[in-house]
């Protein structure tokens, strides 16, 4: 399997846990909602792992947004880099979490946790959702207000058309001003995501996609299921598109 190299433009740390690497390759187009994988050798030996594209198709450098994790092998390697060092490349993303998997539908609710928030960015960068959506609502859970990172990212598409884009931030764990407080699965069967976000979740206007914590992605989608949306197949068009990112 061949690997590019890369180098990397710019580390930016967003909190002492949070950081996006810019970095410029020579990487084949890629669609928006999809993956790559960055690879380091560590301790002899060479170890990668997925990360999604935050960054438009159309737009460079390469960016992506990470998370240190606890005793995690590559993240706590990537986040020591420094501009100008390597980090390899696939030369091709990979993934099917993108809107051409979507059926057509009336509203677009993009649900996220932590760092899955990137595909969510680099999809609502391009045209597509705009044109096919009427409604679009992009919900980011996390633990800390600290952590709703990219806001001058999302601030534009807010600004775009404030009738038919909210952005929704949770915060699990202290008060949210203007946000939602505790987890999105409690917030929908309870009903307060909907109220804030005035728009209901039906199967007849809905396709949901939910990219992150695999509990987050579990539970969202039983309650979804409760209410009668049925998991996106392209044999089986639904209205549940997933991507956990472990
Ligand atoms: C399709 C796909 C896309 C991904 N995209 C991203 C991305 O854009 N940004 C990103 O930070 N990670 C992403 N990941 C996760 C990433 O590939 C690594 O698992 C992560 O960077 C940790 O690597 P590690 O070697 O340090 O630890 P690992 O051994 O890979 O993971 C150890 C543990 O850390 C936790 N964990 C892993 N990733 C995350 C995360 N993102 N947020 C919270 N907890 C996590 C899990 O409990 C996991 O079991 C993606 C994973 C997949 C499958
Ligand atoms: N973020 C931090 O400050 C912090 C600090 C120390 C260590 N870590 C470690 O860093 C890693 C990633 O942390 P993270 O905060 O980015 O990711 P995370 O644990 O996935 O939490 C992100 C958001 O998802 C929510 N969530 C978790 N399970 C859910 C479920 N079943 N249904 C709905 N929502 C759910 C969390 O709510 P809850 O808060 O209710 O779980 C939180 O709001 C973890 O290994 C963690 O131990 C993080």
């Amino acid at each position: 399997m061949g690997w590019v190299t890369g180098i990397v433009r710019e580390r930016k740390q967003w909190t002492e846990r949070l950081f996006s690497l810019r970095v410029d390759a020579e990487v084949e187009p890629f669609k928006a909602g999809q993956f790559n994988r960055l690879r380091l050798e560590i301790d002899g030996e060479m170890v990668g792992r997925p990360y999604s594209y935050v960054n438009a198709p159309d737009e460079r450098p390469l960016d992506f947004y990470l998370i240190t994790v606890p005793d995690g092998p590559l993240s706590n390697r990537l986040v020591q880099l420094e501009p100008g060092d390597p980090v390899e490349l696939m030369p091709r993303a990979t993934g099917f979490f993108t809107l051409d998997e979507l059926p057509d539908s009336r509203d677009l609710w993009l649900l996220s946790t932590g760092t899955a928030l990137g595909p969510f960015l680099s999809i609502l960068k391009t045209s597509e959702p705009w044109d096919r959506f009427e409604n679009i609502r992009l919900i980011h859970a996390v633990r800390k207000a600290e952590e709703l990172a990219y806001q001058d990212t999302i601030r534009p598409f807010v600004e775009r058309d404030p009738q038919r884009f909210q952005y929704i931030p949770f915060v699990s764990r202290e008060p949210c001003p203007g946000g939602l407080e505790g987890r999105v699965p409690a917030a929908i069967a309870e009903g307060r995501l909907e109220h804030h976000a005035g728009l209901t979740i039906t199967p007849e206007h809905s396709q949901v996609m939910l990219c992150g914590n695999p509990a987050m992605v579990k539970d969202t989608s039983d309650v979804l299921r409760a209410r009668g949306l049925e998991r996106n197949r392209r044999r089986k068009p639904g209205h549940i598109t997933t991507e956990n990112y472990w």
